[in-house]
């Protein structure tokens, strides 16, 4: 598609909501609340903060201004500004969105059938022999490919008509129902100590390897960073929009809902005597909540039923915006570089995701290896990789940055992180990282 006739967000408005509907997703509600309860609490929220400000900020900032300037999806937009031997970068990150996807598909999948379960029957009585049902074999993988059509429709009708206005209607709607469930459980009796767990920072874990690492992956998954997904979106840009305090928007908002979600679970958790099913490192696993948390529901009668439909409706509206994001980064490469119509890209680009998830779909281990693969060694290098293409390659991106932007005085900060600290940052990380990685998958076979 030429220039010329590329689709383009309405404005300020609809490209903020659909960014902060690829950022906010799963990643902020079941992902940051099962790490924060398996990582330690508080600790693991601290240094979470540290990246998604530090580092996760400045990549931000480093994916709308490529997206933007290069007015193209993210394998020919590199080529754009350094040569077509930056092209297999580009080409990791549209591995990483098909890789991510076809697992994050099966976990969407889950949160339809749960909320499906709170409309029509109620939770279960037995949660965890339940959670074993839905979570591994042919159920799994028939929800996933359900919630995987939806993600099709709604890309394959475009940028304004499918993205935008999906993310306009469901992303207010994703901020009260996490706002009143987050009251909700305040009112509860014995909730104190979830917040004492969330919000009491135990300093040994600060300096904890393990811990660090995952706050890594986190902050990158959670603010759809390192693998072209902001990018892509930024491609749909005008050249008025303000750049840098957009990327504080999204960053702000994403940080937002995650800690909000830590309100909803943690005093839930703590209220139903609930902490030893999902507390510790041996407890704490990708299936935790979904296990704990229809336990909390189920004991509650109908208040539980409401409050449970609330959840997952929240976490099928999180997944189904980012879920668009990722798809959006293969299909716009498949557009780009084989000429594809959006439709077909759509619809191929899908089906063979959706297939790539039967494994993740009938065992949760190895969905947990990929998820740990894709984060804490495909973003967190790919994040390098745009950091030094930023930083090193692109001929001034302080003037491509800039653009519509008013103030100045974040550009003698930008650089330097991006140029300096972020890279050294990532390497320390990756060279924890993908040792853990590697084991995880060895662990497997
Ligand atoms: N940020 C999304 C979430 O938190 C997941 C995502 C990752 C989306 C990478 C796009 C790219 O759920």
């Amino acid at each position: 598609m030429s220039a010329a006739s590329r689709e383009q967000w309405t404005g300020r408005r609809g490209f903020v909501l659909a960014a902060i509907g690829s950022a906010v997703g799963l990643g902020n509600m079941w992902r940051f609340s099962y790490l924060t309860a398996e990582k330690g609490g508080a600790a693991f929220v601290l240094l979470y903060l540290l990246f998604t400000a530090l580092v996760g900020l400045p990549v931000m900032l480093a994916e709308l201004t490529i997206g933007r300037g290069a007015q193209r999806s993210p394998i020919q937009a590199l080529a754009h500004y350094g040569g077509s031997a930056w092209k297999p970068l580009g080409g990791v990150f549209v591995a990483s969105g098909f890789l991510i996807l076809s697992y994050y598909g099966v976990i969407a999948g889950w949160t339809v059938r749960y909320a499906g379960d709170a409309l029509l029957s109620g939770f279960p009585t037995d949660p965890g022999a339940y959670f074993a049902e839905v979570s591994e074999g042919w159920d799994s993988f028939v929800y996933a490919l359900g919630f995987m059509g939806l993600t099709v429709f709604v890309v394959s009708r475009g940028i304004r008509g499918g993205i935008e206005r999906a993310a306009s209607v469901m992303m207010p709607a994703l901020f009260a129902l996490v706002i009143g469930i987050a009251i909700y459980a305040a009112t509860l009796d014995g909730s104190g100590g979830g917040y004492a767990y969330y919000l009491n920072v135990d300093f040994a874990k600060v300096l904890d390897w393990d811990v660090i690492v995952a706050a890594a992956g986190q902050a990158f998954f959670s603010l759809s960073l390192g693998m072209g997904a902001m990018l892509t979106f930024a491609s749909y840009l005008s050249r008025d929009h303000d750049l840098p305090s957009e990327s504080l928007m999204i960053a702000v908002s994403d940080f937002g809902v995650a800690f909000l979600a830590g309100f909803m679970v943690f005093p839930l958790i703590f209220a139903l005597g609930l902490q030893g099913d999902v507390m510790g490192a041996d407890t704490g696993t990708v299936g935790a909540l979904f296990i704990a948390l229809p336990k909390a529901f189920a004991t509650m009668g109908d208040a539980g039923r409401v409050v449970g439909l609330c959840f997952f409706v929240a976490l099928i509206v999180g997944g189904l915006t980012s879920a668009i994001s990722l798809l959006e980064v293969v299909v716009s490469a498949a557009m780009d570089g084989f000429g594809w119509s959006r439709r077909n890209a759509a619809l191929v680009m899908g089906v063979a995701i959706a297939l790539l998830g039967l494994p993740a779909s009938h065992a949760i281990e190895f969905l947990d290896a990929v998820d740990t693969l894709a984060n804490n060694v495909f973003l967190i290098g790919g994040a390098l990789g745009l950091s030094i293409f930023t930083g090193h390659v692109m001929r001034d991106p302080v003037a491509a940055a800039r653009g519509g932007s008013k103030s100045a005085g974040w550009t003698s900060v930008w650089l330097p992180l991006l140029r300096y600290v972020v890279p050294i940052v990532l390497i320390t990380v990756l060279a924890v990282s993908v040792p853990g990685a590697w084991d995880k998958l060895a662990a497997l076979f």
